[in-house]
């Protein structure tokens, strides 16, 4: 089976990605106290529509919204509410996209007003994670290269991997081969080629690894209530370095600009 993409295929992803960016900035815009999920689900639907594509999530195995919005001690797949998000909360926001017969997928854990220390700090873990995992997204190397590290980091900062969810390839699918694991060996898995697209995604938590899902049916949590943080960018792999394909730089200049 190739997992490689064509340079014509990976455009395509691209656009989608460049949209799935552009939209998580936008609900950056939106992010105070007082905002509902619910709010940044629609703002996300609308802008995503704006730009030509379909929300990748609505619909996918009957998934009721755009954005998956996990607060606190949600990992993943939280359903956008009516609910206000308070001062001090954090949130991961996940967006997918659907245009030209390819998929986008990426996520950014917000932090609503003032947040404790210590919940910054699995932020930026978090997000060293995910960096440190795609300077291993590279030709030669393996998925457990990337897994290894990731786990390492967030380990050696007093952190626990979620062993359930895990990053995948991205195409035609949203959830493509390879599984790429936020835990595992340096030099075991899947051999990681030139032009195959994958998507790097670490969920970390502060506490135990131990995770349930809600009545709802999607909402990830974690079993000791802690919080848990997620970032996830698509990438290409590449000779020497990965090429991302979505980024992260749209929210940090709306951050910057209200911070
Ligand atoms: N980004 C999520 C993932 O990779 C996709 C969630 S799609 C949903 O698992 F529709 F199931 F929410
Ligand atoms: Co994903």
């Amino acid at each position: 089976m190739i997992l490689a993409k064509t340079e014509e295929e990976i455009e395509l992803l691209r656009l989608n990605h460049e949209i799935v960016s552009k939209t998580l900035a936008e609900v950056a815009r939106l992010i105070r106290p007082g905002v509902t999920t619910l709010e940044l689900d629609r703002r996300a639907e609308e802008f995503i529509r704006d730009n030509g594509a379909k929300p990748g999530f609505l619909g996918y195995h009957g998934y009721p919204n755009t954005l998956c919005t996990s607060v606190n001690s949600a990992v993943v797949h939280g359903i956008p509410k009516g609910d206000s998000l308070r001062d001090g909360d954090i949130v991961s926001i996940d967006c997918g996209t659907f245009m030209h017969g390819f998929y986008g997928d990426s996520a950014y854990t917000f932090m609503i007003g003032e947040v404790s220390p210590e919940v910054q700090r699995l932020i930026k873990v978090t997000r060293e994670c995910l960096e440190l995992g795609i300077n291993k997204a590279i030709d030669g190397l393996r998925v457990g290269d990337i897994s290894s590290i990731v786990q390492q980091h967030a380990e050696d900062n007093g952190y626990s991997v979620v062993r359930e969810l895990v990053g995948h390839g991205i195409g035609r699918n949203m959830h493509e081969k390879p599984e790429v694991p936020n835990y595992g060996i340096r030099g075991n898995g899947p051999k990681l080629v030139s032009g195959m697209v994958i998507c790097i995604e670490p969920m970390i938590n502060m506490g135990s690894k131990q995770i349930f899902q809600e009545q709802d049916g999607w909402t990830i949590k974690t079993v000791d209530g802690k919080p848990s943080a997620h970032f996830e960018l698509a990438v290409v792999i590449r000779k020497n370095k990965a090429e991302q394909l979505s980024t992260f730089k749209y929210i940090d200049e709306v951050l910057k600009a209200v911070n």
